[in-house]
C-alpha cells in the first residue's frame, strides 16, 4: 500500500487535477482511493459531477485521527489531495505523517519557486520522505519553456523531478465541470497528448516503486 500526498502552498498548480488524473490511471489495476482535505472541496465538487462515472473510491475527510489511520483501509494506493492553506496545521501534518510518497506540481511561473522550496525544507524533508516535483501546465506554444523549468529544478534547485511533464490543455481545464477523469477523454487526436502525460507520469511513478520497497506494516 502506497500513500501519495500532493502538497504545495501555492493554489491553482494542478494538484488536484494530478490526484484525480493520477487516481484513474492507477485505478486500471489497482484499488484506488482518493482522499480531499481540502475545505474549499474542490475534489469533492469534482467527485460529485461525476456521479458514480469515477473508476475510484472516494472521500473527503479532515479528521487528523481518521487520516493517521489510513493505511489500515483495503486499498493499493490512497491518493490525498491537499490545499496550500493547509500550511502549518495539524490536518498536513497528519497527512504527512501518514505517506510515504509526495508529489509536488511546480508551474513554470518564477514567484511560485521560493513557496515550494519552503515546502519542501519545513515539511517533507525533515520527515525523510521520498518525493518529486512534477512540471505541470507547460505551455507548448512556448518554446524553450520546458527545457528552462527543467534546468530550474535540476541544476538552480536541484531537486527531483519526473522526467514526464503536463502540458496545459483545455481538455484538463474542463475536466472538473464535465465530473472527468483523464482515462475518460474521448480518445480524439486533440485529447491524445493530454492522455498520454498523466498516463506517463503515473507509469514513472510505478516504476519509482518496483526500485524502492514499499513500507511494511505501520509507520
Ligand atoms: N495541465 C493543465 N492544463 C490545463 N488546465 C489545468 C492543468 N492543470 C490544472 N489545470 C486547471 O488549473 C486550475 C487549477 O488546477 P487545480 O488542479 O485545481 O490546482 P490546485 O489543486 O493546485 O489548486 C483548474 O482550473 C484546473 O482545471
Ligand atoms: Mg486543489
Amino acid at each position: 500500500m502506497r500513500i501519495v500526498a500532493l502538497v504545495g502552498q501555492k493554489g491553482g498548480v494542478g494538484k488536484t487535477t494530478t490526484t484525480m488524473n493520477l487516481a484513474a490511471v492507477m485505478a486500471k489495476h489497482s484499488r484506488v482511493l482518493v482522499v480531499d482535505v481540502d475545505p474549499q472541496g474542490s475534489t469533492t465538487w469534482w467527485a460529485e459531477n461525476a456521479g458514480e462515472g469515477l473508476p475510484f473510491d472516494f472521500a473527503a475527510d479532515v479528521d487528523p485521527n481518521n487520516l493517521a489511520r489510513m493505511r489500515e483501509l483495503p486499498y493499493d494506493v490512497i491518493f490525498v489531495d491537499t490545499p496550500g492553506s493547509l500550511e502549518d496545521t495539524t490536518v498536513l501534518s497528519a497527512v504527512l505523517d501518514a505517506a510515504d510518497y509526495v508529489i509536488l506540481p511546480l508551474n513554470p511561473e518564477p514567484l511560485n519557486t521560493p513557496a515550494l522550496v519552503r515546502t519542501i525544507r519545513a515539511h517533507i524533508e525533515p520527515r525523510g520522505l521520498p518525493f518529486r516535483i512534477l512540471l505541470s501546465k507547460i505551455d507548448r506554444r512556448r518554446p524553450g519553456q520546458l527545457e528552462d523549468w527543467e534546468q530550474l529544478v535540476d541544476d538552480g534547485l536541484k531537486l527531483p523531478r519526473f522526467r514526464q511533464y503536463v502540458r496545459l490543455y483545455a481538455a484538463h481545464s474542463d475536466a472538473p465541470l464535465q465530473g472527468r477523469v483523464v482515462t475518460q477523454y474521448p480518445d480524439t487526436r486533440q485529447n491524445a497528448n493530454a492522455i498520454f502525460d498523466y498516463t506517463h507520469v503515473a507509469m514513472e511513478l510505478m516504476a519509482i516503486w518496483a526500485n524502492e520497497p514499499a513500507t511494511v506494516g505501520s509507520k
